[in-house]
């Protein structure tokens, strides 16, 4: 996987943001794998920027959810369907139709999975994939020890997840939803791009394990190691734990610029 260590969130948003837009002039009705959580807002305000400006038109791109919670009532200001709305769809200008997500009020949870799972495959796959990361490793919510091999599914969340999520909900960690619909982590990798971002200093213990650490089940997020095209993009307080941390810089530096992320 290549390493890219930034200086801060905001150049991270912005190259990430870049990238995406290169792809978009490539292939304008390309499929975006949405993360939410606050570590995407800078891609999706560097983006907005862009369209705003007249340098990109993202209005045929399409978009793809990565998880949702289950059991909120439908137009919930916290669903990730109204995050992704709210961040991406609006401000991009993109058609709400070129909008897929899980159904996470479905009575059958596990038909809504399998339909998600069916809906992107349909779709044509995921071109690029933006993740986040959790404290404890986790992408989309496949908190530790999911399997590798994962599909769509529901899981349980952690306590820690939800106690971090809970700025979501006014601090309240009993507003948070115990269980979530998320890409499962074969679905994620079968994404074309993986594109991780990190950032502060809470993240820095995962991305260790994630980028220097075994793969392994306990780490979700190691299952990058496994992808032909993973970049991890960190700020400085999210690579401040890796032994490898110049070595990645001076490979990102002696990049050759037509490659791209
Ligand atoms: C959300 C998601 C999660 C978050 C992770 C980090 O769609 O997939 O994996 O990316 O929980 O959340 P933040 O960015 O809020 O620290």
């Amino acid at each position: 996987m290549e390493v890219v260590i930034v200086q801060d969130a905001a150049a991270g948003g912005e190259l990430i943001a870049g990238s995406i837009a290169d792809l978009l002039r490539r292939k304008p009705d390309a499929l975006i794998g949405v993360a939410t959580g606050s570590t995407p807002l800078p891609i999706y305000q560097a983006l907005s920027s862009l369209v705003g400006s007249g340098a990109l038109d993202a209005s045929e791109a399409r978009v793809a959810q990565l998880d949702e919670y289950v059991g909120l009532p439908q137009g919930h200001p916290e669903s990730y369907r109204s995050v992704v709305l709210r961040e991406v769809v609006e401000p991009l200008g993109l058609k709400e139709s070129s909008f897929l997500g899980p159904d996470g009020s479905a009575e059958d949870v596990a038909e809504a999975c399998e339909a998600y799972d069916r809906a992107l495959w349909q779709a044509g796959g995921v071109d690029l994939q933006l993740l986040g990361i959790g404290t404890d490793g986790h992408i989309g919510f496949n908190e530790p020890c999911s399997s590798l091999a994962s599909r769509t599914r529901i899981k349980t969340l952690t306590e820690q997840t939800r106690v971090d999520n809970a700025r979501f909900f006014g601090g309240d960690v009993d507003q948070v939803p115990r269980h979530v619909i998320t890409q499962g982590i074969g679905t994620i990798l079968e994404a074309r791009h993986l594109v991780l971002l990190a950032t502060g200093e809470g993240k820095a213990d995962a991305v260790a394990q994630t980028v220097e650490g075994p793969l392994a089940a306990l780490v979700p997020a190691s299952a990058l190691q496994l992808h032909q095209h993973a970049t991890v993009v960190v700020d400085e307080a999210a690579a401040s734990k890796l032994k490898l941390a110049d070595y990645f810089r001076a490979t990102y530096a002696a990049k050759p610029d037509w490659q791209g992320l």
